[in-house]
């Protein structure tokens, strides 16, 4: 039997908790798959960085990717805490790895689950793909400061955009677009005032328009973006954009979904050198952390696309339907019962695995 070797970072605040049930299903799931996720556990995030100092060694680093995959929860300590203040958990441990391992496609699916109350009044049919660039864009670090403190103070933060790494996430979402039904390709930039990046992203995805005929193209500026998301998001299929826009916009699209517990991930080495990694959207959410509040279907939806990754096809759709089932009976059954503790979704979303032969 096929054995993938796992490494689990449950991280901090609510994301020891949402692992703890994305592990319980990815366990009931591939029980009767040929397959053995073999787990490491990793101690990293804010409350390892305050027991040692460190936030991503090394020794860390390598050990992780030795792994065919890993499953992080979230990290990031409680905002303002000054003993955090130099720490930079979230570039140096997540910016971290996503750029040492070349996660350069973040993969955040968004489909309004039947059922499931959006904001919206009239949401339609949304079920859309974004695929964020994970790997330069304003993320890359490239900045600095002179007369800090001072009234005359410059801090700059550069934007780096390669014709290589643009083609290559922009070829990923081509194949993504030509793979569904719609094989609709939009690119969210922002090329009326970020003229050089701008033109690089347009003339990449002009360029290789020609070899995905079947591929219809679009264009959003990023702030038009967030108005369709909002007015008509049933009208976007596959999303290619840069690594800030892609994260601001998808909370928004997490926020018209259901909300931000649903929301998933992947950062994905498409060629596998290295291990992806695999994440709900959220963070560590230290406002509601220790009470058994967080949604874990975030993190379980998670699980299902690193499955799809590895080409388990059939656990992937069993857990996507176990949690669709889920996410039906929570609209159906009404609140009588108050809402449910982060464990009883995990378990309920495990009961629906073995109760519909799903498992
Ligand atoms: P957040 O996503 O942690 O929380 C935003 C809001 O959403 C909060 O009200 C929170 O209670 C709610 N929420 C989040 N996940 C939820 C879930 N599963 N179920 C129910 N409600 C949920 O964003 P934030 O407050 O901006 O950030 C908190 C910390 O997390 C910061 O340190 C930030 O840098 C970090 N962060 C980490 C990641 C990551 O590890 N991937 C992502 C985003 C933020
Ligand atoms: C996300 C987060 C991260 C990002 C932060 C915590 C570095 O917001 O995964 O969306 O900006 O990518
Ligand atoms: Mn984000």
């Amino acid at each position: 039997s096929r054995t993938i070797k796992l490494a689990v970072i449950p991280g901090d605040g609510i994301g020891p908790e949402v692992i703890a049930e994305a592990v319980k299903v990815l366990d009931a799931a591939t029980a009767s798959e040929n397959v053995k996720f073999e787990k490491t556990p990793f101690s990293l995030g804010a409350a390892r960085f305050l027991e040692t100092g460190d936030v991503l060694t090394a020794e860390d680093l390598a050990a992780i990717a030795a792994h065919d995959a890993i499953l992080l929860g979230a990290v990031g300590g409680v905002p303002g805490d000054p003993r955090l203040a130099n720490a930079n958990i979230e570039r140096g441990l997540l910016l971290g790895l996503r750029f040492s391992l070349d996660h350069y496609v973040n993969l955040r699916p968004t489909v309004l689950f039947p059922g499931v109350p959006s904001p919206l009044s009239a949401p339609g049919n949304v079920d859309f793909v974004v695929i964020r660039e994970g790997t330069e864009g304003p993320y890359v670090g490239n900045g600095g400061a002179i007369r800090q403190g001072t009234p005359n103070e410059v801090a700059n933060e550069v934007s780096v955009n390669t014709a290589f790494g643009v083609e290559r996430v922009v070829r990923y979402a081509f194949g993504v677009a030509a793979g569904r039904a719609r094989k609709n390709l939009t690119l969210v930039h922002k090329t009326n005032v970020l003229v050089f990046a701008g033109s690089l992203w347009q003339r990449t995805v002009n360029a290789l328009a020609s070899e995905f005929p079947e591929v219809t193209v679009d264009y959003l500026h990023v702030d038009a973006a967030t108005i369709f998301l909002v007015s008509n998001p049933s009208r976007l299929d596959v999303i290619v954009t840069d690594n800030l826009f892609g994260d601001i916009l998808t909370d928004l699209a997490a926020a018209i979904s259901g909300g931000i517990g649903l929301a998933a991930s992947g950062n994905i080495n498409p060629e596998g050198r290295f291990p992806s990694m695999f994440e709900p959207v959220h963070g560590s959410a230290p406002d509601i952390a220790g009470q058994q509040l967080a949604d874990p279907t975030a993190a379980i939806l998670s699980v299902a696309l690193m499955l799809d990754h590895f080409g388990l096809t059939d656990a992937a759709a069993r857990v996507n339907a176990a949690v669709t089932a889920d996410v039906v009976a929570r609209t159906t059954t009404g609140s009588a019962s108050g809402p449910r503790s982060t464990a009883s979704v995990g378990d309920a979303i495990v009961g629906l695995l073995t109760l519909e032969g799903l498992s």
